[in-house]
């Protein structure tokens, strides 16, 4: 397993907390199809999830911070844009036949993904605990 989850990473917020656990779990499945060699063909189905998934988590967390006009907002924003722009980069080079993800890129993914919901997110999390409570359900 590439990344274990790690409960002392919950934000309290129940709807983002189920994404970032699934986030971890699609990084996992990632790493291991690239382990044991059926990579190709699982690759892609994992990278539109991933896609996907990001999308949706990263426009709700915008949304949250809007409402709430968070201070940090626009570094956020601009870290999730980055990780955005990074997926759809590996998407493509794998779409053209490049070579399989390398560990240094699975690595890297670990880390970004790790260090923004332990740190970035968490700090989003106490505003919005703060401004929405109430209208968040939190556990
Ligand atoms: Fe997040
Ligand atoms: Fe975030």
């Amino acid at each position: 397993m590439l990344f274990v989850w790690d409960d002392s990473c919950k934000t309290g917020i129940t709807e983002i907390d189920q994404d970032h656990k699934g986030l971890v779990n699609l990084i996992n499945d990632l790493y291991e199809a690239m382990q044991d060699g059926s990579g190709g063909a699982l690759l892609l189905p994992i990278f539109s999830a991933l896609k996907h998934y990001t999308e949706t988590h990263f426009t709700k967390e915008e949304r949250y911070m809007l409402e709430c006009d968070a201070p940090d907002r626009e570094e956020h924003v601009k870290e999730h844009k980055m990780m955005m722009a990074k997926l759809a980069d590996l998407e493509s080079r794998h779409r053209k036949g490049e070579a399989a993800i390398s560990l240094q890129t699975l690595t890297f993914l670990r880390d970004w993904l790790k260090n923004h919901i332990c740190v970035v997110d968490q700090v989003m999390v106490a505003n919005v605990k703060e401004k929405l409570d109430g209208d968040i359900q939190q556990g």
